[in-house]
């Protein structure tokens, strides 16, 4: 029985999903707890009602008294700037210095307070079930255990790597693709870039609409997660390094998850 961890933001149908899967025996696991980054994430009350243990960590409030007061905000003992900066894989050379600064200044005070509320409830997976933050590499390097040992992962509205961030179901309709679909990876350093665990496509047909789009692919998402989490369960995802050539010349490496047999 694995521990398993959730991070949300919102409605949380993956996250009830999952806990579903647990009590119908699809998961060889329980969820020992739900965090969210709001206070109004209604996830949280379906959780409670199925006696998940809850939190909240205010991120707007952090980003709020970073603007207002950036001296009052206080960060942890343990963070190195230059770390996280040199890993963090999802800023640009575009994006402005102050905003790369708030960001990771204000993600760190964040995610120091999210470690010390899971630090009540001990997990092997942090399963991010609409959670729309990026983790910094602050957070990461302290739930990740080796780099062969990935332990966070994400569902994502997308078929990645096509459109990664905030609104894949949206973008990927409004991009005009015949083919839509989700994903389920570890995560990593950058958006929504980590290894892929599992994915489902479906058909976007001429009478779709985006909202019909988004509630197909929920569908899937809520069989998709599931089925992923009981791979891990079993112990059946490998994170290998693989190195290929590309025929023209030059080669490049890439973190991938192998699925090994039942
Ligand atoms: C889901 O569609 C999930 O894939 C997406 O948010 C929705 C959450 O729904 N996640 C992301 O976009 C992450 N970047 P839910 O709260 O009902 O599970």
């Amino acid at each position: 029985m694995i521990r398993i961890g959730a991070l949300i933001s919102g409605s949380g149908t993956n996250l009830t999903a999952v806990i579903r899967a647990c009590e119908e025996g699809k998961i060889d696991g329980r969820v020992v707890f739900a965090g969210a980054d709001n206070p109004s994430a209604a996830g949280l009350d379906h959780a409670k009602a199925a006696g998940i243990p809850t939190f909240f960590v205010n991120y707007s409030e952090i980003i709020d008294v970073y603007r207002n007061a950036p001296d009052t905000l206080l960060l942890p003992d343990d963070y190195d700037a230059g770390d996280v900066a040199s890993k963090v894989a999802f800023l640009t050379e575009n994006t402005p210095y102050e905003r790369i600064k708030e960001f990771l200044l204000t993600r760190a005070v964040a995610e120091a307070r999210l470690l010390e509320a899971m630090a009540a409830y001990p997990f092997d997976l942090l399963i991010l079930a609409g959670f729309m933050r990026n983790l910094s590499p602050y957070f990461i390097d302290r739930v990740n255990v080796a780099a062969d040992q990935l332990r966070i992962m994400n569902i994502h509205p997308a078929l990645l790597p096509a459109f990664p961030g905030l609104d894949g179901y949206g973008d990927t309709f409004r991009y005009g693709c015949k083919v839509a679909g989700c994903t389920v990876h570890f995560i990593d350093y950058g958006e929504d870039t980590g290894p892929i665990i599992g994915q489902r496509a479906f058909d976007i047909l001429p009478d779709d609409t985006l909202d019909s789009v988004k509630e197909k692919g929920l569908r899937r998402e809520w069989a998709l997660y599931p089925e992923c989490i009981q791979l891990f369960a079993e112990n059946r995802l490998k994170v290998v390094r693989r190195s290929y050539s590309r025929s023209g010349g030059g080669g490049f490496e890439r973190t991938v998850v192998e699925i090994l047999p039942a």
